[in-house]
């Protein structure tokens, strides 16, 4: 978290002390490092430029458009989602030839859409879907760029909540039903079947479930085109580690080697779809103590960030370090538990945790929040969506507003009866 650093006794964000975002935007707030941001960026191009492999960056990581347009200046292109996702990545300028439409459970608005702003590719994971995309398209008197996604029933040794190649996952295409299925979309018309996709889950820490993954795919690539087929793409989606406490995560240049092991040799034009990589550590989330509570079990520290605004300790047992605003060398004996004000047990921020001395008013960071944060939030108990900050060296913008009461309350509609 190189970016988050003291000066003085103070945490800053690049050159903007937290202190006087606090003061302009108030608490919670999420804070980003464009320089963070680049560096991940610039890591992974670096480690990829020999293999020519294209960048599209896993939007629903951290989707705010100036986020998007700070990857998108590297040139970045985006992988989607849903048709949300597609208008915020074009609305952040990455060309439409740059964006690959991912996901189970695209709606036929969403395929026109996509269609009509033509897209560079879709990654579909069934056959009703590619009946749907080619339906549309040939109505359209288009045609659809289509890879199939892969299902390699691979286990991807992370949380069981974001793995995604196994074959109980409801992701892909079984890898022993590809080769029929593929050959059934090049008959089909208004569909260009360029290639095979694959993901098989977040947050990996270890190569091994890649090179199996990968290794398995490249077959498959052999064996279409020993039948005749043409495999131009192949996309091997996110899911590069980070880390968060003590992990050890794959290197950018190691995890190209792998690729390039597996995959270099096959002549393909190659996408990786990373999130979590470009933007959990260059993203943290600021909140105020509001009281410390003693009792015989636990020393809380209730403060003004919840699940509602960080659900990922709850949803995965994620655990995320704290850093103090002001800097102190030494925790107090008695553990800490981080909580948020929800009315709900599982509102823990951070389980248990050596800290200062703190008092109500004083701010802390929740690190490595970038990736799966803010788009994660909710208002739950009517909290308000949490702001959002982009730093870049003195400077900081204020990239999404806190909404007012009055805006969200304004949201429902009374219907005639009442
Ligand atoms: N491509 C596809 C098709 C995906 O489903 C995902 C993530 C990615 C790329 C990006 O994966 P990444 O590089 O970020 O690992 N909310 C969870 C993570 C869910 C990931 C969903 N898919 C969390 O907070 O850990």
């Amino acid at each position: 978290m190189k970016y988050f650093n003291y000066r003085n006794g103070h945490l800053f964000a690049e050159e903007v002390g937290i202190a006087q975002i606090a003061d302009r935007v108030g608490t919670p707030f999420f804070c980003y490092s464009s320089s963070a941001l680049e560096k991940q960026y610039d890591s992974l191009n670096t480690a990829l430029h020999p293999l020519n492999a294209n960048i599209c960056y896993a939007v629903k990581a951290n989707s705010n458009q100036a986020v998007i347009k700070t990857l998108a200046a590297r040139g970045s292109g985006a992988d989607v989602v849903s048709k949300g996702e597609l208008l915020r990545a074009l609305a952040a300028g990455i060309p439409a030839h740059q964006i690959v439409f991912s996901g189970v459970g695209k709606t036929a608005e969403e395929i026109h859409f996509a269609l009509t702003e033509r897209i560079g590719q879709f990654n579909v994971e069934s056959l009703p879907e590619l009946e749907l995309i080619s339906n549309i398209a040939s109505k359209m008197g288009s045609v659809a760029p289509v890879a199939l996604r892969v299902n390699p029933d691979v286990d991807a040794e992370t949380h069981e909540k974001i793995s995604t190649g196994r074959k109980t996952d409801k992701f892909g295409i079984d890898i022993e039903d590809t080769p029929e299925l593929y050959g059934r979309a090049t008959k089909m018309s208004g569909l260009k079947t360029v290639g095979l996709a694959i993901h098989i889950g977040s947050q990996l820490t270890s190569l091994k479930p890649f090179r199996y993954a990968f290794e398995r795919l490249s077959k498959l690539v052999q064996v279409l085109r020993t039948s005749g087929h043409s495999v131009t793409h192949v996309d091997l989606g996110g899911g590069l580690g980070v880390n968060y406490i003590d992990e050890t995560p794959p290197t950018p240049m190691s995890y190209a080697k792998v690729i390039n092991e597996t995959i270099g040799g096959l002549d393909v034009e190659i996408t990786v779809e990373p999130g979590r990589f470009l933007v959990a550590n260059a993203g943290i989330l600021v909140s105020k103590v509001i009281f410390i509570k003693e009792t015989a079990v636990h020393r809380f520290v209730i403060v003004d960030a919840a699940m509602n605004d960080f659900i990922r300790p709850t949803l995965y047992d994620a655990e995320h370090c704290i850093l103090c605003e002001k800097e102190v060398s030494q925790g107090v004996a008695r553990p800490a538990q981080i909580v948020g004000p929800v009315c709900e047990t599982g509102d823990i921020l951070v389980r248990e945790v050596h800290l200062p001395n703190l008092t109500s008013h004083d701010l802390i960071a929740l690190c490595s929040a970038g990736a799966y944060g803010a788009v994660m939030g909710s208002s739950y108990n009517t909290r308000l969506p949490t702001p959002e900050v982009l730093v870049k060296d003195q400077e900081f913008s204020i990239i999404r507003p806190r909404p007012t009461y009055s805006h969200i309350l304004s949201l429902d509609r009374i219907p005639s009866w009442l």
